[in-house]
């Protein structure tokens, strides 16, 4: 069964075809990082109106790359929610057009179920090995969820943050740091080169509960960053390299820490046989580390391309559902809010 997987809830225009929920025939996102950037965030409006332009070209190369075209599809999912309303609006509408001119069936997913699903692609099996239940850690630039995964389609959300999302926080501390956006991959990067060292930042603690909480992090950077001279800038000369790597570097590491300490924490209250790692934090290569070093069940975790959004991990998620029977009807609407168990 081929399905074409359309994702437009943020920044990327992202179409992929996935043959049975795990085959990988193509998958190309179209990213609006560098039109957002110099904004230093991401700009809903412009977001739809660049998904406007780009999805259809985006279809036929995703089309044409996986050696099919619309007649060999067998049917079209659409992340529906959660995410930017306008933004969601045009990938909907688009898979909407799609299937009608194929009467093909219509699958509405969730943008937090379709990063679980990337754990599917590639070569990992996570229902025969480490198999269900599992405890998935999908962490975002908009959320930081655990999901207890009982099943296909069976989700209970066990935690999440209190305030910022971990992707948020990554955000924020590279605005503060001058490092650009996105901020992730900016503080990953800094963070390895040699640093001028400083003290670890407090972890954050939040008792008796599998909930993060990040934004104290955020306001210890402000206050690290004050103290050290470097913000807000002064001038036009660049920041030090060497305090900015130290700073950085301990950053990501408590963020880090924290969410592998809440993760395996919740991974043994659940008595769960693997951990799923998700959403574009999970591209970062010391929370990837650190999981798999510390964790005492198996970690799956995708190539940080399929971490970050994609059409694949939609067109994974819809298979499961397709196979059990689902489809949506024409009315499917965008739910920008919506949540996942
Ligand atoms: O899942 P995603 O691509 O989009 C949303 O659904 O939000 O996640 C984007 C977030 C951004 O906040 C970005 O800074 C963060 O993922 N991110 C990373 C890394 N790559 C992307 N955070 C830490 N380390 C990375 N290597
Ligand atoms: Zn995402």
């Amino acid at each position: 069964m081929k399905i074409l997987g359309i994702e437009t809830s943020c920044d990327e225009t992202a179409v992929a075809v996935v043959e049975d929920g795990r085959r990988l025939l193509s998958n190309i996102v179209a990213t609006q990082v560098e039109m957002h950037a110099k904004y230093g965030g991401i700009v809903p409006e412009l977001a739809s109106r660049q998904h406007m332009i780009t999805m259809l070209p985006v279809v036929e190369q995703a089309l044409e790359r996986a050696g099919t075209d619309l007649s060999d599809i067998d049917g079209v999912a659409v992340t529906h929610g959660p995410g930017l309303a306008g933004a969601l609006l045009v990938g909907v509408n688009s898979a909407k057009g799609l299937a009608l001119a194929k009467n093909l069936p219509l699958i509405g997913i969730n943008h937090l179920e379709g990063h679980v699903y990337a754990g599917w692609l590639e070569d990992h099996e996570p229902e025969t090995s480490p198999g269900f239940p599992l405890m998935c850690l999908i962490a975002s630039g908009g959320h930081t969820d655990l999901i207890l995964m009982k099943g296909h389609g069976e989700f209970r959300l066990v935690g999440r943050t209190r305030d910022d999302a971990a992707g948020e926080a990554f955000d924020k501390a590279a605005r503060i740091l001058e490092l650009g956006f996105p901020g992730g991959p900016a503080i990953q990067k800094i963070a390895e080169m040699p640093a001028v060292q400083t003290e670890p930042f407090t972890r954050p603690l939040v008792r008796d509960s599998l909930d993060f909480s990040f934004s104290g992090l955020k306001s210890a950077m402000v206050r690290r960053a004050q103290e050290k001279e470097l913000y807000p800038k002064k001038g036009d000369d660049p920041l030090d390299a060497g305090i900015v790597a130290g700073l950085a570097a301990e950053f990501q590491a408590a963020i880090v820490d924290s969410m592998v300490d809440k993760t395996l924490q919740a991974a043994a209250e659940y008595n769960v046989n693997g951990i799923v790692l998700g959403g574009g934090v999970a591209a970062n290569a010391l929370l990837r580390r650190e999981m798999a070093r510390r964790s005492p069940v198996e970690v799956v975790v995708p190539s940080p391309k399929l971490c970050t959004d994609n059409g694949a991990m939609i067109g994974a998620a819809a298979y499961f559902r397709m196979r059990d029977g689902f489809r949506y009807e024409w009315d499917l609407d965008v739910v920008p809010g919506l949540g996942l168990g």
